[in-house]
Parts: C-alpha cells; sequence; structure tokens
C-alpha cells in the first residue's frame, strides 16, 4: 500500500504505484490532497472521546489511497468531451453524466419518473366482484385473463433481469444507463402490478406465475426470449468485436422489438379492450399504466438500437439485417399463436384473425422503425383505438391529475 511518506520514493516500485497518480496531478487533483489533507488530517486525529470502534475506523483510512481509485478508472478519469461519448465500446469515464449526448435518453429518463404509479393506487373493488361473481364473466373472457397475467407475471422479470444482467453493463453510456435504471424499476412495478392483480382476484399463484413453464404458448415466447439473453448474460462476454457486437444487438432487437414490442401487444390489447367493455376495469387500468411506459421502453430501444448502428454502420450487413427481420417475423408467429391459444373464439368484439392483422401490423412498425422493410404489405390496423391509447397527448391527459400529484408531493420545501 502507498502510503503519503512514500510519497517522494523515487525507487522502483514506488515509481511504478504512482503512475496513476501522474494523471491525477494532471487532472489537478493533487490540490485537492494539498488543500484537504491537513484538514482531513486534523478531523482524523484520535481523540479521547473515539471508541475503539472509532479509533480502528480511522486508522482504516488512513490507508486510503486515492491513485487505487484512480487505477480503478483504468485512465479514464479525465474530464468527458462529449465526442467521446458512445453507445457500446465506450472509453470515456462513465461515472460522469454530462455534457450529454443523447439529449432523448436523458429526456426519457424525465418523462418516466413525471409519469409514476404505484398498482395499490388502483381501485380492485369492482374486478374482485366480478370475478367471483360466476355469472360475472364467460369462460373465455376468463381465460383471456388467466392467460394475461400468466404471461405477464414472468415476462416482465425476464425483462428486468436482461436489464440489470446483461444490457446495463454492455451499454456504454451514462445517460442511457440512467434511463436503463428507470426501466428496470418500472419492470418491477409492472411485475408488482401483475402480483396484486393475482393477489386481489384470489387466483391460485401457483397456476399463474407457473404459465411460464406449463402453457405452451406462453412457454415458447418465454423461450424464445431467453435463448438472446442467456450468452450476454455470461459475467466474462464482452462487445468489442464485430460477432460481440451482434450479439447484443440480437439481444437488443430481441427484447425491445419483439419481447416488448410485440409480446406484450395482444395480451394488452384483449385486457384493454374488456375495461372498454366495463369489465375488469381494475385490471385494465393497470395495464394501461403499463402500456404506457411500455411504449416509452420500446422507443427507448429502437433509439439505442439505431444509434449503435449509425455508431458502427459495419454491424448492420446484410446477414444482419436478414436475422433481424427473421427475429421479427419468429416473434410475430409465435404472437399469432398465442392469440388463438387465448381465442378459440370471437371474445369482446374481436378474433383471432383480427388479431393476427394488427400483429402483421406491428410488425410493419417495427421492422420499419429499425430501418428494415416491411415483410406484410398492405395490413391495415383493425384496433385503431389501440392507437388513440398510446398516443401521447390523449396519454398525457388521461395522466394528467396523476403527474400533477407526483410534482407537488415531490416538491420539497424547507420553509
Ligand atoms: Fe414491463
Ligand atoms: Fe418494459
Amino acid at each position: 500500500m502507498l502510503s503519503w511518506d512514500e510519497f517522494d520514493k523515487e525507487d522502483g516500485e514506488v515509481a511504478a504505484k504512482t503512475a496513476g497518480a501522474a494523471q491525477a496531478s494532471e487532472n489537478g487533483i493533487d490540490k485537492l490532497d494539498s488543500a484537504g489533507g491537513a484538514a482531513a488530517l486534523e478531523a482524523r486525529a484520535v481523540t479521547a472521546a473515539d471508541s475503539a470502534a472509532v479509533i480502528r475506523a480511522k486508522a482504516a483510512l488512513d490507508e486510503l489511497d486515492i491513485a487505487e481509485g484512480l487505477a480503478e478508472l483504468e485512465g479514464s478519469a479525465a474530464r468527458v468531451a462529449v465526442d467521446e461519448k458512445r453507445m457500446i465500446n465506450c472509453r470515456a469515464d462513465l461515472n460522469q453524466l454530462v455534457p450529454f449526448k443523447y439529449d432523448w435518453a436523458w429526456q426519457k429518463y424525465l418523462d418516466g419518473c413525471a409519469n409514476h404509479w404505484m398498482p395499490q393506487e388502483v381501485n380492485m373493488t369492482a374486478d374482485i366482484a366480478l370475478w367471483k361473481n360466476p355469472e360475472g364473466l364467460t369462460d373465455d373472457e376468463r381465460r383471456i385473463v388467466m392467460r394475461n397475467l400468466g404471461f405477464f407475471s414472468t415476462a416482465d422479470s425476464l425483462v428486468a433481469n436482461n436489464l440489470a444482467l446483461a444490457v446495463y453493463r454492455l451499454i456504454t453510456n451514462p445517460e442511457c444507463r440512467q434511463y436503463i435504471l428507470r426501466q428496470a424499476f418500472e419492470e418491477a412495478i409492472h411485475t408488482h402490478a401483475y402480483q396484486y392483480c393475482i393477489e386481489s382476484l384470489g387466483m391460485d399463484e401457483g397456476e399463474i406465475f407457473n404459465m411460464y413453464h406449463e402453457i405452451p404458448s406462453v412457454a415458447k415466447k418465454a423461450t424464445w426470449g431467453l435463448r438472446y439473453t442467456r450468452s450476454i448474460s455470461d459475467p466474462e462476454f464482452n462487445t468489442g468485436t464485430v460477432e460481440t457486437d451482434k450479439e447484443l444487438l440480437r439481444n437488443l432487437i430481441a427484447y425491445y422489438c419483439v419481447l416488448e414490442g410485440i409480446f406484450f401487444y395482444c395480451g394488452f390489447t384483449q385486457i384493454l379492450s374488456m375495461g372498454r367493455r366495463n369489465k375488469m376495469t381494475g385490471v385494465a387500468e393497470q395495464f394501461q399504466y403499463i402500456l404506457r411506459d411500455e411504449s416509452m421502453h420500446l422507443n427507448f430501444g429502437i433509439d439505442v438500437i439505431n444509434q449503435i448502428k449509425i455508431e458502427n454502420p459495419h454491424l448492420w450487413d446484410a446477414e444482419m439485417k436478414e436475422e433481424a427481420t427473421q427475429m421479427i417475423l419468429q416473434g410475430t408467429q409465435l404472437e399469432i399463436e398465442y392469440a388463438r391459444d387465448t381465442m378459440p373464439r370471437g371474445v369482446l368484439g374481436m378474433n383471432a384473425a383480427m388479431m393476427e392483422d394488427y400483429l402483421k401490423f406491428i410488425a410493419n412498425r417495427r421492422l420499419s422503425q429499425i430501418g428494415l422493410k416491411e415483410e406484410y404489405p398492405g395490413t391495415t390496423n383493425p384496433f385503431p383505438w389501440m392507437s388513440e391509447i398510446m398516443d401521447l397527448k390523449k396519454e398525457k391527459n388521461f395522466f394528467e391529475t396523476r403527474v400533477i400529484e407526483y410534482q407537488t408531493g415531490g416538491a420539497l420545501s424547507w420553509d
């Protein structure tokens, strides 16, 4: 351990250890030491009032060495210029949030925070009465509620785990990481919301939470997503080669464009359609809040993917485009199968054929959002009201009261 007494020694070992401190000197950190050193030593002097534990804590800090922290930053401790920032494989210091390069990422972080909500705020009384009334819902309607709670209760955990255990580490930009942390918390709220619905309605929790193992149409979607997280969640995995950068890109396309961008859409449409018919309005309200969060997650992911393409055009070759197209088409196919399984007959003014059209319409949008050719030409949207629900202006109205409440509650006053 390098001590301050050894700082002037010029022998080999100490010189090597002070290599990191040379950077500190350039950055003016040595000024910080000399200005703060005497005051710190004075504050750390042992007094008669100190317990043995306090004395041990002070002594341990005598060995704290700034050079160690600088070495940890691997030479990236300089002030960050905006041009050095990159979405992946960035060498600039990731602890410096500003200057921003991707203003859109910071804006999404602010928007996400402004729209904070919690599941317990939604009144579930009418849903509980309707669910417990044997005449309340048809078997087909019950199937829709059960299947969707089964799929979503674990799907959002898959997304959260992928973010926290794989994506966060590999996206080398602090404003995007700030949004990813916000998104990860929103995924926790979504899982909480599904759990809250399941508990409120008195459902068999084991049955619902195990559907992603036990019900084929749910299990296939989960298995498809997990395939893309396996390699990059290995702690040894790193980007930096064409193959590994492409692997991260595949993961982002799988999770943002397919899982959050296609796999959620049949279920959202079904539950919101139920709410529009004044059935299960509490569950529908929870889904409406979640859908608004999800459309922001999706847009963030699309922006990240497109930014990686701009900064690394060599990754977006014919092979990668074909792979990305295939992933979106496979996801669409699985969601069409899920629609058939959840709607064996027409229900709530919709049927599996209409849902198939809707999913093809959504798939076209996902393809074009990342610069790929639409594969279902001429498909129209049979559920225009879904677009209205997602329309930002309308959502703002929907959330207006809540947003104002939060902003008032969150503004601290020292008076
Ligand atoms: Fe979610
Ligand atoms: Fe999400």
